[in-house]
């Protein structure tokens, strides 16, 4: 009673009657569990427990909180390389393999000019660029500002970072502004590891090279598997690591190397040539979403390629 009356009535009609319909049947609540404590939300995901909400909630939607794994299909080499080989047409190619990707891994142009705006899933904006693959490749600049990457409804941001490279400087700079600005908005970033040609992919090197990346703010980095001491790589960044699939190996290698980089502490892949470079695209990201997704072996998840895509062919030939 005293709590009714203690509400003021929003709108008064012209003859002064009441016009607040559900101040009628108000009952007091039950239902307040005062001997239950109140439950923090978990939030799983590997050095994300301390993020506010707005970040975390986009990071559940490029990590599937089902097992903390990513599947995300990297389509941003345009950036530096051009019509690279199999995004020739990114409006065609692409939009058939969406359903089977957690996230897209892409520039604005290629999301405003080939993507639908009906998209669902998440967006990892390449906010960095500045270069080609005819000049030094670690001269990059912050291309997409906050204001751009807010309109874009971008789930995520990427910076590439040169560690060792001659422009490591200024990408440790752009991953800082990158970071800073996303932070403001609850917008995680995703540092890419671009290592130099003249630079081993080895253990040490990467290990350097993405816990700098987590030290300075990234919420998860992308880097490339090492065969030896890819472990070490994963348990000394405090951040989920996510693998480059790199140049197109045969689809066995490519699995194998997927079901590795999980085994030993990956948290899934950001994977391109190795998708849209195959005789059957549709059919290799099933495979690899097997293995990022399921507990599939790279050897039944193969299978699983060749024979959905016998079944694809057949079904053209029909
Ligand atoms: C590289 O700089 C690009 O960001 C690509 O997204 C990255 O290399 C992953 O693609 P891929 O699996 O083809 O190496």
């Amino acid at each position: 009673r005293t709590y009714i009356s203690r509400i003021q009535p929003a709108v008064s009609g012209t003859t002064g009657e009441l016009i607040m319909a559900d101040i009628d049947n108000l009952q007091d609540g039950k239902n307040f569990h005062c001997d239950v404590p109140h439950t923090n939300p978990p939030f799983a995901l590997k050095g994300s427990g301390s993020l506010d909400w707005g970040m975390k909630n986009r990071l559940a939607r490029v990590f599937d909180p089902a097992d903390g794994h990513t599947l995300m299909l990297a389509i941003d080499h345009g950036y530096f390389q051009g019509p690279t080989t199999g995004l020739e047409r990114i409006d065609i190619v692409i939009p058939p393999l969406i359903p089977f990707a957690d996230a897209l891994m892409l520039t604005r142009g290629a999301l405003r000019s080939s993507i639908s705006a009906e998209m669902q899933k998440a967006i990892v904006l390449r906010s960095t660029g500045g270069q080609s693959i005819l000049k030094e490749l670690s001269n990059e600049l912050v291309a997409v500002d906050i204001d751009d990457a807010l309109r874009l409804n971008a789930t995520a941001l990427a910076v590439q970072v040169y560690i060792g490279g001659v422009h490591e400087h200024e990408s440790i700079r752009n991953l800082s502004a990158v970071t800073n600005a996303g932070n403001r908005y609850g917008i995680p970033t995703l540092a890419v590891t671009g290592v130099g040609k003249e630079m081993a992919r080895d253990a040490r090197y990467l290990g350097l090279a993405t816990r700098i990346c987590a030290e300075m703010g990234a919420h998860f980095v992308k880097t490339y598997y090492c065969e030896t001491g890819f472990e070490r790589v994963a348990a000394g960044c405090p951040v989920p690591l996510v693998i480059a699939g790199g140049k197109k190996l045969p689809e066995l290698e490519a699995l194998q190397m997927a079901r590795r980089a999980i085994e030993e502490g990956a948290a899934g892949v950001d994977m391109g040539r190795n998708i849209f470079q195959c005789d059957d695209p549709i059919a290799m990201i099933h495979a690899v979403r097997s293995v990022v997704h399921g507990s599939q072996t790279a050897q039944r998840a193969h299978e699983l390629y060749l024979s959905l895509k016998a079944d694809r062919r057949s079904e053209v030939n029909a």
